[in-house]
């Protein structure tokens, strides 16, 4: 009963997407366990490129079950269309292997206005959330207000618990954002549609998996956004709105933490940023625009341009300890061709003081100079390496590094964006 935990270590777009699709060859199911379409996996399958938000990254595979978890808050609107332009290329054929949670919360159009307004009014003090509602929807999901599949179902229930909440979100979207009040007929007639297409696919996703995995097969949980996002444990308040770490697998996914075997901590060779906060590695200058320009580092959700920076080894051990790593599966390696030395952060430094651990305090956190570990670069292309032998001594020393300021081995290295651009030392399943 293999139950293996893919997440990320740093701020999100880490290849997670990348990385979880090779896995998933692996598995019988996968199962996204939280956030929601803030989320953009990106995954090349032969010329082609496929960006998801919400439906799980073992869906270019034939015949995985994919599981959107209870922790997972779901933009119905935008599943559907999800799902429709896959259909459209000829995935998920088979309808019913997209199954959801009935206990997953929707996220509703006040949310989504909620979130734009906030930020809008924020100004320079914006968090830069991706604007899809997502943290008003997991307000509203502790504030014990918010709507889930089960009430979609049941149609009495919704109505009356939409018109309860409307009223309240329409008061404060009015007098404390200064926006438009939304229309209640219009938000119940779309989700009536929603339900009519939805209602097939919701199931209550915490039995099935645990049958599942009593039954011998493989579950892969798939995290969105990354360690140093997370709620509890990250930069906040500039994180996302739910614990992005390996055990909200089992909260968000319904299962006992003993079922989880292995888990793969997924980070890039650098670190980049999307949105506000801090990012003690960041470079303002020619290398990082290199590293941006080379990376293709825009945005999966938002096309906004990511910030870029070295390497963060106490950002990787703050996520090794968190996440309990088995294994890392290192990405975007070959990014780093063509720097003459390559950096990476060992610890910080704050008033002349060394600090090994990354700090709660945001103004700490800001104030943090880091502490550099050189490196000699490399010249050489390499997303055609498909073993260790493939690489320079220069890039297998960089990668021991890696391994030795963390802790834990490497199971994975990525070399370019497509499938089999990519160099697999451990299988997770096995380890
Ligand atoms: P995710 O959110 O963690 O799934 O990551 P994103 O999809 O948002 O961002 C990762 C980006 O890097 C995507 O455009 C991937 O296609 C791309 N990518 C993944 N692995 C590699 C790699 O090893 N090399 C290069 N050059 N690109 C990669
Ligand atoms: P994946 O799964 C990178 C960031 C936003 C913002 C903060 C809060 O593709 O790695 P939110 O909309 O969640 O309230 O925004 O979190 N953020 C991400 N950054 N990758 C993501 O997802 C992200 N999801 C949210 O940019 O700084
Ligand atoms: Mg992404």
């Amino acid at each position: 009963m293999p139950a293996v935990v893919g997440v990320g270590v740093q701020w999100g777009d880490e290849g997670k997407g990348k990385v979880v699709d090779i896995l998933a060859e692996h598995a019988d199911i996968v199962v996204r366990y939280q956030g929601g379409n803030n989320a953009g996996h990106t995954l090349v399958v032969g010329d082609e490129k496929t960006v998801l938000h919400q439906v799980p990254s073992g869906v270019l595979h034939d015949g995985k079950i994919c599981v959107i978890g209870n922790g997972v808050v779901v933009d119905p609107a935008a599943l559907l269309e999800e799902i429709d332009a896959l259909r459209g290329r000829g995935y998920l054929e088979d309808e019913s292997l997209l199954k959801i949670s009935d206990r997953a919360h929707l996220i509703m159009p006040y949310h989504r206005a909620i979130d734009q307004a906030r930020e809008r009014l924020r100004g320079e003090g914006r968090i830069g959330t991706t604007g899809r509602g997502i943290g008003p929807t997991y307000e509203d999901k502790m504030a014990r207000i918010g709507l889930r599949f089960a009430d979609l179902l049941e149609e009495a229930t919704f109505a009356e618990a939409l018109r309860r909440v409307l009223e309240e979100k329409n008061a404060y979207l009015r007098t404390m954002l200064g926006e438009q009040a939304l229309d209640y007929v219009r938000i119940s007639d779309q989700y009536a549609r929603l339900r009519e297409r939805l209602a097939p696919h919701v199931i209550d996703a915490g039995v099935f998996l645990d049958r599942s995995l009593a039954a011998g097969r493989r579950v892969l949980f798939e995290g969105a956004q990354g360690t140093m996002l997370d709620v509890d444990h990250g930069t906040y308040p500039y994180v996302t709105s739910s614990n992005t770490t390996a055990a909200a697998a089992c909260t968000g996914g319904g299962i006992a933490p003993n079922r989880i075997s292995c888990v793969v901590g997924i980070t890039k060779a650098y670190t980049t940023r999307v949105g506000s906060g801090p990012f003690p590695t960041e470079l303002l200058d020619a290398v990082g625009e290199k590293l941006q320009r080379d990376g293709e580092e825009f945005g999966a959700t938002t096309g906004r341009p990511r910030r870029c920076g070295w390497f963060d080894a106490v950002v990787a051990r703050h996520a090794v300890r968190l996440n309990g790593l088995t294994g890392l599966a290192v990405t975007k390696l070959d990014v780093l061709t063509g720097m003459k030395t390559v950096r990476v952060c060992v610890a910080y430094e704050l008033d002349g003081k060394r600090v090994e651990e990354v700090p709660a305090s945001i103004a700490a956190f800001n104030a943090v100079r880091p502490v550099y570990e050189d490196f000699p670069g490399w010249e050489e292309p390499l997303s055609r390496a498909r073993s260790l032998d493939d690489l320079p001594q220069t890039v297998r020393r960089y990668l021991t590094a890696i391994e030795e300021l963390t802790g834990t081995p490497i199971f994975m290295v990525s070399v370019g964006a497509r499938r089999q651009d990519t160099i697999i030392l451990q299988n997770a399943f096995n380890a």
